[in-house]
């Protein structure tokens, strides 16, 4: 477990580590704890250097960090790592948000500190990501989950290979639901809609969605708005049309799953 006061250093501030960073100082991290590395300005690393977090402090200040997020490109950590690898103090716990990076591999370039893998989703700049975790070690996943659980929904995940999964369904997640909201406005439109129309309706219908209690089946929701015999229940069947649907689904999942594992090689 990371001491509460020590400080966290966030590598990398572009667009996962700024969400990170904005989701910490909504939630009530104190930024006075906060070290953030950036090669070049960031606004939300600007704002949080307002509110007291350290940019780009000397090297020294980064002996007193408890964990250390890793938010860099997956091609550039290995430089990364050499560069600040004996920076850290040996119990520092490395918090890696990198996609397709083994933990094994992080710890042997951190000279063996211990390692969590987190797969959040940009929703945590508001604290409503999701967000996996994996460590090996019960010290790092504390690490992770007193930096994610303010943050996000965190789902514990006991093996390594289910960190590709957990991207392929949630990291990549968001854009298949963008590409149905698109579908549907589309669908809207060519039976008469105006574009725009079509994409307030087909956005405000993916919004109801989302913001349905999180506790109740989607069966029962489905079933809410489909009455038998009714208009959405004859959508449904022509969309599922022979598990259409769900053979999508699954191809895109499995091709972001094949993705993965070749872009970890
Ligand atoms: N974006 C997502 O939704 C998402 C979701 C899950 C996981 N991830 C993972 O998160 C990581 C970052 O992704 P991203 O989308 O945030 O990429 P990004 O926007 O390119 O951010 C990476 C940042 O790393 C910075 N950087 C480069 N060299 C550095 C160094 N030596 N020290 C400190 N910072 C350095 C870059 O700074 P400059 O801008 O100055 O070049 C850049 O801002 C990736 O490994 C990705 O797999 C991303």
């Amino acid at each position: 477990m990371i001491a509460p006061d020590a400080p966290v250093v966030l590598v990398g501030c572009g667009r996962l580590g700024s969400a990170i960073v904005e989701g910490w100082l909504a939630t009530g991290f104190d930024p006075r704890r906060l070290i953030i590395l950036s090669p070049s300005s960031k606004p939300v690393a600007e704002a949080a250097a307002l509110r007291g977090a350290r940019l780009n402090p000397d090297r020294s200040a980064l002996a007193e960090a408890g964990a250390v997020v890793l938010a860099v490109k997956p091609a550039l950590w290995r430089s990364v790592a050499e560069g600040l690898s004996d920076a850290f103090d040996p119990g520092a716990v490395i918090v890696s948000v990198m996609a397709g990076v083994r933990d094994e591999a992080i710890s042997e370039a951190f000279l063996g500190r211990s390692v969590a893998r987190v797969m959040p989703t940009t929703g945590v700049a508001t604290g409503q990501g999701v967000a996996a975790i994996y460590a090996a070690n019960r010290n790092a996943r504390e690490a992770a989950h007193a930096l994610f659980d303010p943050l996000a929904d965190t789902v514990d995940l006991d093996q390594e290979v289910l960190i590709d999964v957990a991207t392929a369904v949630a990291g990549s997640g968001p854009a298949y639901v963008h590409a149905f909201t698109r579908a549907l406005a589309e669908a809207g439109e060519a039976q008469g809609l105006d574009a725009d129309s079509a994409l307030r309706l087909a956005r405000g219908a993916v919004r109801s969605a989302a913001s349905a209690d999180p506790a109740t089946p989607l069966g029962d929701l489905i079933a809410r708005v489909a009455s038998p015999g009714g208009t959405t229940e004859a959508g449904l069947k022509a969309l599922a049309n022979g598990r259409a649907l769900d053979a999508s689904v699954e191809a895109a999942v499995t091709a972001a799953l094949a993705r993965a594992r070749e872009l970890a090689r």
